[in-house]
């Protein structure tokens, strides 16, 4: 080659170097919108916090509706399973517990079995306590408890705590079991 002279690059050569700077700056607009999008979901999230779920106090069934030793499965308005069990005699909150009846092992319904005194998961046989403490199968092995309800005896009324995001406009349904 002459003194002097530069020597240009082969036309398809530059063609090569055009297209990977296109594709480089195509890189880096596109990180910078993800970095843009994240700040902006962080900046929203801390201007805007979650707010706790809501939750009310709902009317389930009368103290007579359910015996002592008894339970009875109620649905929620939000479509949540709850056994409410009448574990004593008496007439106050402290007789009966509110607890999901939605195994926490792999989500099959336990029910109240009285003469075990126990709730019982017929699909791996998992067993709980009266308050819902796992006592055997997966749950005892995962230490998993049956979510509990706040519960109030208002007069002759059972009313138990649920939260009400997405609420669907029907009435709780109950069944004794
Ligand atoms: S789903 Fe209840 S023990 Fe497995």
């Amino acid at each position: 080659m002459e003194e002097g002279l530069v020597e240009r690059p082969a036309a398809p050569l530059r063609e090569r170097r055009d297209l990977l700077a296109r594709i480089l700056n195509l890189g880096l607009v596109g990180a910078l919108a993800a970095a843009c999008g994240t700040f902006a979901a962080y900046a929203a999230r801390f201007l805007y916090p979650a707010r706790p779920a809501r939750r009310a106090w709902t009317y389930v069934a009368r103290l007579d509706q359910i015996a002592a030793g008894k339970s009875l499965r109620w649905t929620a308005p939000t479509g949540q399973t709850i056994n409410v069990t009448r574990l004593g005699a008496g007439a106050s909150a402290a007789d009966f517990i509110a607890l999901s009846s939605v195994c926490p092992h792999l989500g099959c319904q336990v029910h109240w079995e009285a003469h075990h005194d126990r709730y019982f998961c017929p699909c791996h046989n998992g067993t709980f306590g009266p308050e819902g403490q796992p006592t055997g199968g997966p749950p005892k092995e995962g230490n998993t408890p049956l979510p509990r309800y706040p519960l109030e005896v208002r007069g002759q009324l059972v009313f138990i705590e649920v939260p009400t995001d997405a609420l669907v406009a029907r009435p709780g349904r109950t069944r004794t079991v």
